[in-house]
C-alpha cells in the first residue's frame, strides 16, 4: 500500500498559487491535467502574465530536450522580468547553448561522479557527527537537526568556505529560494512590496548580504589564493569569455541556493518515509531492496523537491492541440512526471525493487540536467545507509509541515522520536 506524502486532496488548485503546496504537492490536481489536460494553461493570480503546464512524464522528456524551441535564457521561473532584471538577475542556468555549453564545461568536472565519490567519507562523518547528537535527544525536529545541516555543510567544504559559516549561508540561502515562506523571508514574494529588490537574485535582500560575502571570496581570488573549485568558475571558456564580478556573485547565490534545501527536502522526504511506511526500514534492514543507489533514487523521485522549472517558447507550435505562441511561458512539472503510471508503475509507491528509475527530479533529459546531482544522490544514500544501520525503531510524534512555494516542495518541520538498535 502506498502511504500519504501529501494532504493535499484538492483536483484543481490554482498552480499559480504559492499556496497550492501548502498541504503537500496537489498530486491530485496533477493526476487530473495529465489524463485531460496535458497542456493546460493557467491564469496568473497577479499581474504576471499565464503559463502552460506540461505534466506528462513523456511529453516533459520530449520538451525539455528540445531546448533550442523552449529556452531557458528569458527566465526559469513562473515570475515575468524585464530586460533589465532578467539581465542583472541571470546566471549559467539562465543561458542556451552554445554559451551555457561552455560555462558548464568549466565547473562540472567538479561535480561530476567520480569527483564527487571522494566526499564519501567526509560525508559519511558529518552524518554520523548529526545522528550522535540527534539521537542521544530521542525526540527531535529531523529536518532542523539533519536534512537542514548537511547539504550545506558539505557544499561548504567543496567550494572551500569554513564549516562555520555554514549555518549562515543556509540562513541566507533559505531566505533566497523559500521566499514566499514568511517562516523563512520578511520579504515574502507575494505578499510585501519587493519591488526595490528586483533587480537582486529570487527579489530578496538576502542576496546583498551573499554578495558581499562574494565580493570577498573574488577579492581573495583575485589576491592568487585558491578558494575550493571557485576559482575555476572564473577561468576563460572555451569561448575565451570569462564570468563577470555580477555573474559569480549570481553564480554564487545560485549555488548557496541550489546546493542548501532541494537535498535537505530529499532527506527530509526520505525519513517522512522511515517513519511512516511501514515496510521500508525492515526491507533495508534484510538487504530485500534492489541496492542502496536505486533506493536513494528512488527517495528522490518520490520527494521530487523542485517542483517545476519554466522556459520560453522561441516560436510559435502546436502541442496537444493548444497553439503555443512565441514568448508564452511554458512550466515544466517534473513533480508530476514523477507520479505518472505511464512511465513509472505504481507511481504513489515507495517501490524496493527500481533498479531502472526513469524519474526526473535532476531535470533528466535536458541540457540543465542537475549539476549536483551526483552529490544528491550520495548524500541521500548516506543517509538511508546509516539510519538503517542504528534504528530499531522511529516515529513521527506529531504533524509535518510543508514549506510555502509552488517552486520548492518540501517538509520543512517533522517531529519525530527514535529508538536506536
Ligand atoms: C536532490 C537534490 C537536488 C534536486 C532535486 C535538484 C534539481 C535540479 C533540477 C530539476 C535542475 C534542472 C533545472 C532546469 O532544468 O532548468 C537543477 C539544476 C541545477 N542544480 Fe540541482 N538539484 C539538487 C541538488 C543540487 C545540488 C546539491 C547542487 C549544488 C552543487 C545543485 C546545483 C544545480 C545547478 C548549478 C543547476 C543548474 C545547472 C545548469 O543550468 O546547467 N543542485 N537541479
Amino acid at each position: 500500500m502506498s502511504y500519504p506524502f501529501s494532504r493535499s486532496d484538492d483536483a484543481y488548485v490554482d498552480l499559480s498559487s504559492q499556496d497550492a503546496f501548502n498541504e503537500g504537492a496537489p498530486f491530485k490536481t496533477f493526476d487530473r491535467l495529465r489524463a485531460e489536460d496535458p497542456m493546460h494553461w493557467t491564469e496568473f493570480d497577479g499581474p504576471d502574465r499565464g503559463f502552460w503546464s506540461v505534466t506528462r512524464h513523456a511529453d516533459l522528456l520530449d520538451l525539455n530536450r528540445q531546448a533550442d524551441l523552449l529556452s531557458s535564457a528569458r527566465g526559469i521561473r513562473m515570475e515575468d522580468q524585464t530586460e533589465e532584471e532578467y539581465e542583472a538577475r541571470k546566471t549559467f542556468q539562465e543561458t542556451d547553448a552554445p554559451q551555457h555549453r561552455a560555462f558548464r564545461a568549466l565547473v562540472s568536472k567538479a561535480f561530476s561522479k567520480s569527483t564527487v565519490a571522494q566526499y564519501e567519507d567526509r560525508i559519511r562523518e558529518i552524518v554520523t557527527e548529526l545522528l550522535d547528537e540527534a539521537f542521544d535527544a530521542r525526540e527531535f525536529d529531523a529536518v532542523d537537526k539533519i536534512a537542514r545541516r548537511l547539504p550545506m555543510q558539505m557544499l561548504a567544504q567543496i567550494i572551500g568556505i569554513p564549516d562555520d559559516d555554514a549555518a549562515w549561508l543556509v540562513e541566507k540561502g533559505d531566505a533566497l529560494i523559500s521566499n514566499a515562506d514568511p517562516d523563512y523571508t520578511d520579504f515574502v514574494i507575494d505578499k510585501v512590496d519587493t519591488d526595490e529588490y528586483r533587480m537582486l537574485p529570487f527579489r530578496s535582500p538576502a542576496a546583498v548580504e551573499l554578495f558581499d560575502y562574494a565580493n570577498d571570496l573574488l577579492k581573495r581570488m583575485e589576491a592568487g589564493e585558491q578558494i575550493g573549485v571557485l576559482n575555476t568558475v572564473l577561468e576563460p571558456t572555451s569561448h575565451g569569455t570569462s564570468m563577470s564580478h555580477d555573474e559569480f556573485r549570481n553564480f554564487f547565490c545560485l549555488l548557496v541556493a541550489a546546493g542548501n534545501d532541494t537535498t535537505r527536502y530529499s532527506i527530509a522526504a526520505t525519513i517522512h518515509s522511515l517513519a511512516n511506511c511501514e515496510y521500508l526500514l525492515p526491507a533495508l534492514q534484510n538487504g530485500a531492496h534492489s541496492g542502496w543507489e536505486a533506493m536513494a533514487d528512488e527517495m528522490i523521485r518520490w520527494a521530487s523537491p523542485t517542483s517545476h522549472f519554466r522556459r520560453t517558447a522561441t516560436r510559435d507550435f502546436e502541442y496537444h492541440g493548444k497553439q503555443v505562441a512565441a514568448g508564452d511561458k511554458v512550466v515544466l512539472w517534473f513533480l508530476s512526471g514523477n507520479r505518472d503510471g505511464e512511465a513509472i508503475e505504481d507511481p504513489y509507491k515507495i517501490r524496493l525493487d527500481r533498479p531502472r528509475n526513469p524519474h526526473l527530479s535532476f531535470g533528466q533529459g535536458g541540457p540543465h540536467i542537475c549539476l549536483g546531482m551526483w552529490l544528491a544522490k550520495l548524500e541521500v544514500r548516506i543517509v538511508l545507509e546509516e539510519m538503517a544501520r542504528r534504528l530499531a525503531k522511529i516515529e513521527q510524534t506529531a504533524e509535518h509541515s510543508y514549506l510555502r512555494s509552488n517552486f520548492i516542495h518540501g517538509i520543512k518541520k517533522l517531529p519525530i522520536r527514535v529508538t536506536p538498535r
